[in-house]
């Protein structure tokens, strides 16, 4: 069965929406998550420190007992924290200030160099390093090449699809990259706009050991409550 990393980053969204208030907590709801029975927390830690903020990470660092997954972008700043937070697993995603969440997978054609550095430094640190990319068999190749222990498989382009067709077409190329990246011997993860609904295509997907998801899962919490809300997403993930 594959895992649930539950991203509280909305969690953190919703307390900046008031100036100077210290609530809802994202390390309360962090913990609820655990609780729930979530293999992991997920945090974006973003340049502008839009929501994430550096003493979140350090406190769910001290508490978290499952793992603690650090998002973040291929930068000498995010490094250092990272080195210093030492996360269980980076995620290195793009990030642009301008855009609401993150919009698509790194694009190592381009930017292999930069993150090829990161990579190196944080897993000779014994940090294990993830990258966020979207399901194109180069990038596959390229996050192999400069020795990523794990990938992301972007999903938002399946939830964004607007046909039947389109949406068969991308989860083909996810099911072909996920059996790629681990026939690599590089674990596969996936994530970006899941919801209760649209998980359910990714059944018989079995190469990919964890979803990322957060949105949904915060959304669902805000009416029923976090623990509801992540059983019920992992009582899905287990019928997949
Ligand atoms: N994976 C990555 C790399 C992300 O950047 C995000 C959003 O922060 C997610 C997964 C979770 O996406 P969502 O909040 O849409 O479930």
């Amino acid at each position: 069965m594959a895992g649930l990393a539950v991203n509280v980053d909305h969690v953190a969204t919703l307390r900046r929406a008031r100036e100077n208030v210290s609530y809802p907590d994202p390390v309360y709801a962090a913990v609820l998550a655990e609780l729930a029975g979530a293999d992991g927390i997920v945090v974006h830690l973003r340049e502008d420190r839009r929501h994430i903020q550096d003493n979140d990470v350090k406190i769910l660092r001290n508490i978290i007992q499952t793992k603690l997954i650090l998002e973040m972008a291929a930068t000498s700043e995010m490094v250092e924290i990272a080195l210093g937070i030492k996360p269980d697993v980076v995620t290195l995603v793009p990030e642009k200030r301008s855009e609401l969440t993150t919009e698509g997978g790194l694009n190592l054609l381009v930017n292999a160099n930069a993150v090829s550095e990161s990579v190196a430094t944080l897993q000779n640190a014994g940090i294990p390093v993830s990258i966020f990319i979207d399901p194109e068999p180069e990038q596959i190749k390229l996050a192999h090449k400069i020795n990523a222990a794990m990938v992301e498989i972007h999903t938002g382009s399946f939830v964004e699809a607007k046909t039947k067709k389109q949406q068969e077409k991308v989860l083909s190329d996810i099911r072909s990259c996920a059996m790629l990246a681990n026939k690599l011997k590089m674990t596969v993860n996936a994530g970006h706009g899941l919801c209760y609904q649209s998980i359910k295509a990714f059944k018989g997907i079995a190469e990919i050991s964890e979803f990322s998801i957060g949105h949904s899962i915060i959304a669902r919490a805000v009416m029923v409550g976090m623990e509801r809300a992540v059983k019920d997403m992992i009582a899905l993930i287990k019928d997949l």
